[in-house]
């Protein structure tokens, strides 16, 4: 009999901390619906102190999800404490996850508290979180750099206040995996009470060893990860929960535990967070890549053509990748659009939503033959975009390009409304355009990222447009996708004005 190895994801938290992630309550429940048909055991929600938004999302996911266990963070202290057990009043089943830093450093310098400061206010944390749910989560943070005798102090004093389950973080990544893989088996034999608790760890990736660090864990008793969609997350990330999932999978001769997760629902949730948040995939990225299970070197295709197994250790149809793709055209109709959309887990919030998705779809089949999924994902998710932050709304553009001439654009944009023109000249078409906005718009932002790769393959696949603009220290991400790239660059653009122009400030737990 195989133990349970508990999947814990907080790309809604962690992963939001990545600047220019943030995401709306309707973009997060969306997320938190595929973690829940991924079959994730616990969804990290957020940070309910953080901000009023952050505790509506969370109570929001709180009351829509039933399968999973819903989780708000809250640093030590009451007040976030409390914030986060009010948020999860709605909560099928519902964890609180408190933690306090354990190293030198962060003691000293971050905290300015003496190590019994540090415990006595865990222990309280812990006591305080158990009078709102019975699952409650204590994580020291920084454990990878903190002493190995005042970790077990700490952990025995909190598991005796009522913590079940204790999450070891590797915060800055800075662990071996043999290391780390010690570190979690002497915790365990050193603490008499560590066998009341379920032993958890969350790695970042500095050093591109989370996800080995968090499988060394596994094999020294650990029997929760804590990960994100597609390794999102501060810095370097997190630890990838699909590689995470797919190497216990894959290597169930070596693993003494497995998971609950429909890896089928893989591809899903990776598009969905990339679209989301407009952190794009690697095409080399493992699992979810575009080429991760694409074999194009000769040898390679004939070896997969004789034997699949050849090359292959993983299908694609396990991930969710499948062949035909094709599924909708110009004259497919609202119940085949519908029933597509059922098919692929996506929940439009309303009837008019599924009209106006719909208009959009006919409307993108008239430019483009075949529609596929990744264009319905992309249309849905635009969908949501466009009515969460409309400040600033596309009217309609002109850009022309010329060799031998001076590319020159000319927007109508509608604001507070009214109908704004303008038109300016510029090193391309996109330079033109993102000046012609600009000069409606003078937010003054700085461009940190222009991106654009296609959706699907062909020339008339649309293509999808990442901008991330910074100001005065905030960082955005604005999405948009067209057939016709100059179309999505300035939808792109206009996404991330009115993100900068509506998303409110959030504090950083760990900060
Ligand atoms: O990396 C970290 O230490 C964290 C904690 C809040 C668990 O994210
Ligand atoms: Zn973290």
């Amino acid at each position: 009999m195989k133990d349970h190895l508990l999947i814990f994801d907080t790309t809604l938290r962690d992963g939001e901390q990545s600047p220019g992630a943030s995401m709306t309550q309707e973009e997060k429940l969306r997320i938190a619906k595929q973690l829940e048909r991924l079959r994730v055991d616990v969804i990290e929600a957020g940070f309910p102190a953080a901000s009023n938004g952050d505790f509506e999302a969370v109570s929001a996911i709180a009351a829509a999800v039933k399968d999973s266990i819903v989780c708000g963070l809250a640093r030590a202290n009451d007040h976030d404490v409390r914030r986060a057990g009010e948020a999860l009043r709605s909560a099928a089943a519902g964890r609180i996850h408190t933690f306090i830093a354990t190293s030198p450093i962060h003691m000293e310098r971050k905290l300015r508290m003496s190590p019994e400061q540090v415990i006595e206010q865990a222990v309280r944390a812990v006591r305080l979180a158990r009078e709102y749910r019975d699952d409650v989560e204590f994580s020291p943070e920084d454990a990878g750099r903190s002493e190995v005798d005042f970790l077990c102090r700490i952990l025995e004093q909190v598991i005796d206040a009522g913590a079940t389950t204790i999450n070891v973080p590797d915060t800055v990544g800075y662990t071996m995996p043999e290391q780390f893989g010690n570190l979690i088996r002497t915790l365990r034999e050193r603490i008499p009470n560590a066998d009341k608790v379920v032993w958890s760890v969350h790695c970042h990736n500095d050093l591109g060893l989370a996800v080995a660090n968090s499988l060394s864990a596994v094999m020294a008793g650990a029997r929760q990860v804590e990960c994100t969609i597609n390794g999102l997350g501060e810095r370097a990330g997190n630890a990838a929960l699909e590689e995470i999932v797919m190497a216990v999978r894959t290597r169930q001769d070596f693993f003494p535990c497995r998971t609950r997760v429909d890896t089928t629902q893989i591809m899903a949730a990776s598009r969905l967070v990339s679209g989301i948040t407009g952190f794009p995939v690697q095409p080399n990225k493992a699992i979810v890549g575009a080429n991760a299970f694409a074999h194009e070197s000769g040898i390679h295709q004939d070896g997969v053509i004789k034997n699949r197994e050849t090359y292959e250790i993983m299908r694609a149809e396990d991930v969710g990748l499948t062949a035909n793709r094709l599924v909708l055209g110009k004259l497919s109709g609202r119940n085949a659009f519908r029933q597509r959309l059922r098919e692929l887990g996506i929940e439009p919030a309303s009837e008019e939503a599924v009209n106006a998705a719909f208009a959009r779809f006919k409307d993108l089949a008239d430019r483009k033959s075949e529609i596929f999924d990744e264009d319905l994902q992309m249309l849905i998710g635009e969908e949501a975009v466009t009515h969460a932050h409309e400040h600033f709304k596309l009217v309609s553009l002109m850009a022309r390009s010329e060799t031998g001439e001076t590319p020159s654009a000319r927007v109508v944009l509608a604001a507070d409304g009214a109908e704004h023109c303008a038109e300016s000249l510029g090193s391309g078409p996109v330079d033109a355009i993102f000046r012609a906005i600009e000069s409606v718009v003078t937010s003054n932002a700085e461009l940190q990222l222009f991106s654009i790769s296609n959706i699907t393959s062909g020339t008339d696949s649309q293509g999808e447009v990442t901008v991330r603009l910074k100001k005065n220290g905030r960082i955005v991400n604005g999405l948009g996708a067209d057939t016709d790239i100059v179309v999505a660059s300035a939808k792109a653009y206009i996404n991330a004005l009115n993100k900068l122009h509506s998303t409110p400030e959030k504090l950083n737990p760990q900060l």
